[in-house]
């Protein structure tokens, strides 16, 4: 039988929820298409600090090193948030994502129609909406040198190599492919070097994809479209901050931030996680939406262990869920006919797995 290795890294406030309730659709796969998940648990994030000092501990680092994949909740809450910058949760995982050189980040987002009501947008501009976010993730302004605050003056850098653009537009013209065969390019090559730099290397290996349309697209434009008419996009593809914008923007087309999940990956080990954040406000209670934990689950077995069958089964017994109605209460308001606990959801999700 086969046998993978999955380094789980539950986090902070609704984390350890949620990835209790992707660990149980994960087990109800597995059993079902026959190969075995063996989880170890390790801390990083707020977790880490108040146990260890640091966001991410060493132990935690060598064992996503050694493992077949990263399965990855949220970090962060308020009780951290005054520490210095490289002390903080969120410098736990900017340093996971480099030190495993994750630097293509997957945002899929797309309607569920049972949901279209659940969107801010109206429905018939929902039509036909499936889009997937390419975001750098090891680059640009995040990672940066020099940065400096002083105390009457701060400054980042943003940078990019031409190896570091070409493998992330591969990755993109490779999903559009599969896809819709369409590239937009995203930037502000209006105003920034490095849009200009990722222009060309992009026009560049664009030749080797012959069947897929390039388009570029000002950043401002592209936030602007993606309300007025997100239907036009396939893939976009573009740099790391850009993407944490836009990526937070797609997922509220799709009526709650709770659903979509995300793959980090193009280097050793990938990382799994939903694209949402800790939500400490409503940790605890039972009532997060593990949906997009759940997914993120399906991206790890497609993407990381190539078991396609089990991340298909996972997404279809998701949709059948919602479609019967299942809805935690953040989408209680749309369609519900059973409002679930978290940890209900998650068993139902895993019992219909089983059935499809
Ligand atoms: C994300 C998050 C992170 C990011 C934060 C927590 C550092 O917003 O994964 O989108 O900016 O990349
Ligand atoms: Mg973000």
């Amino acid at each position: 039988m086969k046998r993978y290795n999955i380094c789980v890294i539950k986090g902070d406030g609704i984390g350890p929820e949620i990835a209790d309730e992707a660990i149980k659709v994960l087990d109800s796969v597995s059993d079902k298409f026959g190969f075995e998940l063996n989880y170890e648990y390790f801390l990083m994030g707020g977790a880490a600090i108040d146990v260890f000092g640091v966001p991410l501990p060493d132990e935690t680092l060598e064992a996503a090193l050694k493992s077949d994949a990263v399965l990855f909740g949220a970090i962060g809450g308020e009780k951290w948030d005054n520490l210095p910058r490289n002390l903080r949760p969120e410098s736990g995982l900017l340093k996971i994502r480099k030190s495993l050189e994750a630097y293509a980040n997957l945002r899929p987002a797309l309607i569920f129609d049972e949901l279209v009501n659940a969107s801010t947008l109206k429905p018939e501009i929902l039509q036909d909406v499936d889009l997937l976010v390419v975001r750098e993730l090891t680059g640009g302004l995040y990672f940066g040198e020099p940065r400096v605050k002083e105390q009457n003056r701060a400054y980042n850098t943003m940078v990019y190599t031409t190896d570091e653009i070409r493998r992330i537009a591969k990755i993109a013209f490779e999903a559009a492919m599969k896809r819709n065969k369409k590239v937009c390019m995203v930037d502000k090559a209006n105003v920034l070097e490095t849009s200009q730099l990722w222009r060309e290397v992009t026009t560049e290996v664009a030749k080797d994809y012959p069947e897929v349309s390039l388009e570029f697209m000002y950043v401002d434009n592209a936030a602007m479209q993606l309300v007025r008419n997100p239907a036009q996009f396939d893939v976009i593809l573009t740099e790391n901050l850009f993407g944490d914008i836009l990526s937070d923007e797609a997922s509220m087309i799709c009526g709650s931030i709770g659903l979509l999940p995300s793959a980090s990956m193009g280097g050793k080990v990938g990382i799994y996680e939903p694209i949402h954040g800790s939500a400490p406000d409503i940790a605890g209670q039972g009532i997060a939406n593990p949906i997009a934990m759940i997914l993120s689950a399906a991206m790890m077995l497609r993407y990381a262990l190539n078991e396609n069958k089990a991340a298909e089964a996972i997404e279809k017994a998701v949709k059948a869920v919602l479609k019967d109605g299942y809805r935690t209460k953040d989408i209680a308001k749309f369609g519900a006919v059973e409002i679930c606990t978290t940890s209900e959801i998650g068993s139902i999700i895993s019992d219909y797995v089983k059935k499809i």
